[in-house]
């Protein structure tokens, strides 16, 4: 019987009419899987969006596929859109050794980003079997010659296959011999402040030039990390509670230091720049990406202050309670995969105004062209514009 792709669900992600759970390139590389013949326990699924491709694979009898997605929300939906079928016997992983190990047929949609991809490809090269065969695949309007370039860095062999339904397969096989290192995470300075990046994660270990707008309207910018800013950030009347189950905040020993949240983290650039600037602070970096919560992780490390700042996977700050935190920052995506979406934005400004306690601050930074001002008042509260830039704005809105 033919998979139903259709009762598949991107929930929690975002869902619109324009947004699909599953598109022809899961169908291609399902058929080509399932052609080849290969066992189940020896299949590695990456950037399997919302499971389809290891649900139609499981569906169709194989078992031990295992499957890596970045995502906080791919990783909730493939779950959920299982249960509704009733499917089992799959295995979800981290990007290393243990997704790998032995994997003679990798399938995998094609990232975005390059150093994304190279991240992948050389994992595969390290660790999957010798004979690995890696099918890539991705609809041909976002696929370039670069890609291929970049999957010919750790394979010999890399070969494009014809377009169909929009759709286009590239297969790689005969991995080059690996560098002893891996080429991530990239590491990098910025006037006290080290950043960690791994490929997936948004601006690598740059600065973002937005990020470093906020930073700067926060007193946090450049040289002034690592002392005292101005008090920007009030200190809170009561101690919420958000960081308990985070483990940053001890339950039974309130602290008089404010909870800040870096919603959607990234590297953690806002989240490292404010517990340098304060010492005493509890500081929460979240992000639904994997690959920049390790990266996240790493860039506290490096900067010594991962006692001081927890690091969650999660989809919009949905693990923290209600009402706890003091202090929100935000630079909100305004890309939703390949369409443009401002979805993704509203569902961190409605996050931030459910995490926030009344009277707490969100500080957001965006593309100055989006005018989100109206919207962060309506669901978050009195907004005013702090810093306005041709191209970036930074607004700070009191939680109602
Ligand atoms: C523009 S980047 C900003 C990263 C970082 N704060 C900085 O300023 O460099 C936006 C980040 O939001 C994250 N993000 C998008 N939607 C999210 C969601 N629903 N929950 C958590 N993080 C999300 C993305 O993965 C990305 O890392």
């Amino acid at each position: 019987m033919d998979f139903p792709y259709s009762r598949l669900r991107r929930w929690p992600d975002v869902e619109a009419d324009n947004l699909h759970a599953h598109d022809a390139t899961d169908l291609l590389l399902v058929e080509r899987a399932l052609a080849l013949g290969v066992a189940g326990h020896e299949i590695a699924v990456i950037g399997d969006e919302y499971g389809a491709i290891t649900l139609a694979l499981t569906d169709a009898g194989l078992d031990g596929v295992r499957v890596h997605q970045d995502l906080a929300t791919g990783r909730r939906a493939l779950a959920r859109n299982a249960d509704e079928l009733g499917l089992s016997g799959f295995a979800s992983h981290e990007l290393d050794a243990t997704l790998l190990d032995g994997a003679r047929l990798v399938l995998m949609q094609l990232p975005k980003a390059l150093a994304e991809l190279e991240e992948i490809a050389d994992s595969v090269a390290r660790w999957a079997a010798p004979e690995v065969v890696l099918v890539a695949g991705g609809r041909v309007k976002h696929m370039t010659i670069a890609q291929n370039n970049v999957l010919g860095r750790s394979f010999s062999h890399v070969q494009a296959q014809r377009a169909e339904r929009k759709s286009r397969l590239v297969v790689a096989s005969e991995p080059r011999s690996v560098p002893s290192e891996p080429p991530f995470p990239v590491t990098a300075q910025h006037d006290g402040l080290t950043l960690v990046a791994h490929g997936g994660a948004f601006a690598g270990a740059r600065l973002d030039i937005g990020t470093r707008v906020l930073l700067e309207v926060l007193g946090l910018g450049g040289s002034q990390l690592r002392k005292n800013s101005p008090e920007s950030v009030p200190k809170a009347p009561n101690r919420p509670d958000i960081a308990r189950s985070s483990g940053v905040v001890d339950a039974d020993e309130p602290s008089p230091a404010p909870i800040v949240v870096d919603l959607g983290c990234g590297t953690g650039a806002l989240a490292a720049s404010y517990a340098l600037a304060h010492p005493d602070s509890h500081v929460i970096a979240t992000d639904r990406s994997a690959a920049a919560v390790a990266s996240a992780r790493a860039t506290m490390a490096a900067n010594r202050i991962a006692d001081r700042v927890a690091v969650m996977h999660d989809d919009a700050g949905s693990e923290l309670a209600d009402a706890s935190a003091d202090v929100v920052l935000l630079n909100p995506p305004f890309h939703l995969g390949s369409s443009v979406h401002t979805g993704a934005a509203t569902r961190l400004f409605e996050a931030a105004a459910r995490i926030l306690r009344p009277g707490g601050e969100l500080f957001t930074v965006f593309n100055s062209s989006l005018g989100y001002r109206a919207e962060l008042t309506r669901l978050v509260g009195d907004t005013e514009q702090l810093e306005r830039t041709p191209k970036f704005t930074v607004t700070r809105s009191i939680r109602r």
